[in-house]
Order: structure tokens, then sequence, then C-alpha cells
């Protein structure tokens, strides 16, 4: 670093979700920062938006944005005002029956649209649109980055919030900086449903989310309520999520079409209760919908900073699978520790080379954890035996606590 005193200047990649996160908290504190982003404008992805579960971090991303972005916070809930008078649990259920094994009431929780809290984060903040990272050079104390569209930027700190196949932490680690792929396949869809669809599931599973596994098959199932009239602005009009995941044989082949997809969600759904099966039938109608996951982690978690010059932060870093709906709220915990060592450096106590080896130490021992457990979650949910009460399994035990 120049001069330890002097606030660094961040390049950040990525306009997820952290790199707009990181941006509110540097913004707060005067740090001048940059944001480079692949997409050529907000729009470009948001039709495949799906929606992210707050929990144990939920204190901790109140901290890092300002008071007034509060209220569009609980705005982009996926139920109104849920927050007010969450009625409902995390649901466990024999999806060949319906049948609830395991019924867990949640911790203190709000569960959103992703595309609205990162217009909500992005609020106020300048975007470098169409600015794809592809190569990082280092100098003396600074580090610059050149973009696919030619510019280049120069600053005293890169963190990549490029998401789980991060072309930072590819170019940082060319070795190892590849992702493990689990030998389960994920296809998740949005469905649209009227009211009276809507309200039955709700009233007979749960309003926010439940999931289950089909016990002959070991399919897995999830379903959430992703959006309301209040946000079609239809009256009656309603979407919600639904995901199928089963496992494979490692030498299954990818799929080529979108028809492929769909044909493979059918065949796949067999077994399932007819409460549910209808919903996986209304998904494969619309088959340019269906999207597929590669379910893949990076258990490493650890990465050369350049003596404090690039840092990784949530997918980046700690690439996860999402069933135990962790990586989000990991990510809000990297961002609040980065911030906490950037306070302490400001006031003195640390160089920032120090400040950035706490910021390792500290995610790694907590994200690589996070990691194994997620992998070892969404082995479990394919695996019906694994499903019963008491239950050691780190799919069940998250919500019981952190
Ligand atoms: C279907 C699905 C459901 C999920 N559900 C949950 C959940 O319930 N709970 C939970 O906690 N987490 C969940 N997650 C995970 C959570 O959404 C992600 O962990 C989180 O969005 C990651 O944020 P991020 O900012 O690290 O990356 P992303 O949100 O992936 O953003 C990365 C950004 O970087 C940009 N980018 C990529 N490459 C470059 C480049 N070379 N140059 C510039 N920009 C680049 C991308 O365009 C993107 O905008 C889910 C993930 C998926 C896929
Ligand atoms: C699920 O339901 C089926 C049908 O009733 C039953 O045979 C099976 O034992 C149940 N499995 C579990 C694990 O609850
Ligand atoms: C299923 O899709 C939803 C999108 O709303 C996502 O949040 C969730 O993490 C997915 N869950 C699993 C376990 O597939
Ligand atoms: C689960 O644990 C609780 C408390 O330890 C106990 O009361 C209950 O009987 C257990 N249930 C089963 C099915 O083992």
């Amino acid at each position: 670093m120049t001069s330890d005193r002097k606030p660094p200047e961040f390049i950040i990649s990525g306009a997820g979700i952290i790199g707009p996160l990181l941006a509110n908290a540097l913004k707060a504190r005067n740090i001048p920062f940059v944001i480079l982003e692949r997409d050529t404008s907000l729009e470009f992805r948001e039709k495949s938006g799906w929606a992210i579960t707050l929990h144990y971090a939920l204190e901790a991303f109140k901290n890092l944005v300002p008071k007034q972005k509060m209220d569009p916070l609980y705005d982009s809930q996926v139920r109104p005002n849920f927050h007010k008078s969450d009625s409902g649990n995390f649901k466990y259920i024999n999806a060949s029956t319906g049948e609830v094994v395991v019924c867990i009431p949640p911790s203190s929780r709000i569960r959103v649209r992703r595309e609205q809290i990162r217009r909500v984060l992005l609020d106020g903040l300048e975007v470098e649109w169409d600015s794809k990272v592809e190569s990082i050079d280092y100098h003396d104390d600074l580090v610059s980055v050149t973009c696919s569209n030619g510019k280049q930027y120069t600053g005293d700190v890169l963190i990549g919030c490029d998401g789980s196949n991060s072309i930072t932490r590819r170019l940082i680690d060319p070795k190892e900086g590849g992702l493990y792929q689990l030998p389960i396949r994920f296809c998740g869809a949005r469905v649209q449903l009227n009211k009276e669809e809507f309200d039955r599931i709700s009233n007979h599973f749960d309003p926010l989310l439940f999931q289950g596994t089909v016990p002959e098959t070991n399919t897995f199932f999830w379903y959430s309520a992703l959006a309301t009239p209040e946000y079609t602005k239809a009256p009656d009009l309603y979407y919600a999520q639904v995901n199928l995941s089963w496992n494979v044989p490692e030498t299954d082949e990818p799929f080529e079409t979108q028809e492929q997809k769909a044909n493979a969600l059918k065949k796949h759904s067999q077994g399932l209760s007819p409460e549910l099966s209808w919903l996986v039938d209304r998904a494969v109608q619309n088959p340019e919908e269906l999207m597929e996951i590669k379910l893949c982690d990076w258990e490493k978690v650890d990465w050369d900073d350049h003596d404090g010059k690039v840092l990784l932060a949530l997918d980046s870093l700690h690439p996860m699978t999402m069933y135990r709906g962790s990586a989000c709220n990991e990510g809000i915990l990297d961002v609040a520790e980065l911030v906490k060592q950037l306070d302490l450096h400001l006031q003195g106590l640390f160089s920032w080379k120090d400040a950035v080896a706490n910021y390792r130490n500290s995610v790694q021992e907590r994200a690589r954890q996070a990691v194994l457990l997620s992998r070892q979650a969404c082995l479990d949910a394919h695996d019906m035996s694994k499903i019963k009460p008491n239950s050691t399994s780190p799919l069940l035990s998250v919500r019981k606590s952190k």
C-alpha cells in the first residue's frame, strides 16, 4: 500500500449481491471504488431471478446498508410483510405422500427476491456495465485490471465478487481454482400460478417454502413462493419456484437442449405426490424457461492475496451448493468482517496487509466448514434414509441453530 493511512481504493469485480453490498459500506466511509460488471445492464439477467433467505446474517446485513434502504429491503419479500407474522415452518416432507417428516420453527428471517434487493443495493451507485474483467496485473503497490472492452482500471485493492465461476479466482489460482462438481443434477423453473393454486399450496404445505425427497427414487423436490400480485401487478398472477434434483452416474452426459431438460424433469418427477407433480408438469410446458444449475463447490477457500492487493468474497471465494440456504448469508458475514478490518486499519490499528490477513483467517475457518456442510446437505437431500426427526444431517440442522 502506498501510505497505510490513506484509504485504499477498491476495484470491485461483479455487481451481483455481494459487490454492491460492499460498495454501500465503502460509500458510507467515503472510500473510493469502481464496480465492474460483465452484463450490459441491470435488467440483463433479471428474468432468471430467484429468491434468497436472509437469516443468520440479517443483522449484519442491516448494519452494512444505509437506513433509508431498509424499507425497500423489506418490500422485496416474496410475500408482502411476511416478517410481521411469519407463519411458516421449515418443513421437510415425504414427497411421495406429502406427509411432513421434519418440522422446525424458523429463526428470524426474511425471504427476498434477488433481483429486487440487488436493485435496492445498487440504487445511488454507479456501475461500469459491459466491463468483463479479463486480466490482472500487479505493480509495486497497485493492481490493475483490463476488461474485454479494452478499458483498464487501477487501484489499491481488487476484490472478486464475480460469482461461483469467478474469473478473479481462476486468474490468481489457475491450477486449483476450478470447481468440484457433485454427482447430482439440478433443474429449476419459475412457475406461474393463479390465486386458487397458490393458496392451496400455501395452506396445505407452507406459505413460504418447503422441500422433500421421494423415498423410492431419492429425487429431491423444492417449492418456494416467489411473487404475489403486489409485485406482479396483475390480480390473479402468482409465481413460485420449483426445483428438482436427482442422483446421476458420474458419466452422465450434459444436457444439450432445453427439451432434454424438460424430458428429464418429467421423468424424475415420477413418484411425486399428485399434489406436487402438477407443478413440474406446469414447469415443463415452457422448456425455454428451465434453468439448470451445476452443483459445484470449492473447499480450498484460500488464495494468494499478493500482499493485500487481491481479495475474494462469497461465491468467488467459497462457492457452495444451496441446500442449506447459507451461501448468501456467509457472503454477508464476509463483507461484515472485511469492513470491520478496514475500520480497524483506518483507525491505525493494523497495516492493510495485516487487516487482510485477519480477514482471510476469519473467513477461511467459517466458510470452509460451510462449504463442506452444504455439500453433505446436498448429498443427504438425495438419500431418504438421512431424513428423519432428530437427524444430525446438516440438511436439517441449519434451521435449528447456526
Ligand atoms: C438458484 C439459486 C438459488 C439460491 N438460493 C439461495 C438461498 O436461498 N440462500 C442463500 O443464502 N443463497 C442462495 N443462493 C446463492 C446466492 O444467490 C449466491 O450465493 C449469491 O447470489 C452470490 O452472490 P455473489 O455476489 O457472490 O455472486 P453473483 O450473484 O453470482 O454475482 C456475480 C456477478 O459478477 C458478474 N461477473 C461474473 N464474471 C465477471 C467478470 N469476468 N467481470 C465482471 N463481472 C463478472 C456476474 O455477471 C454477476 O452479476 C442461490 C443461488 C442459486 C444459483
Ligand atoms: C413415505 O411414504 C410412503 C407411502 O406411504 C411410505 O411407504 C414410506 O415409508 C414413507 N417414507 C418415509 C421415509 O417417510
Ligand atoms: C430452489 O430455488 C430457489 C429459488 O427461489 C432457491 O432459493 C433455492 O435455494 C433452491 N433450493 C434448492 C435446495 O434447490
Ligand atoms: C427427538 O429428540 C427429543 C428431544 O431430545 C425427544 O424428546 C424426542 O423423543 C426425539 N424424537 C425421536 C423421534 O427420536
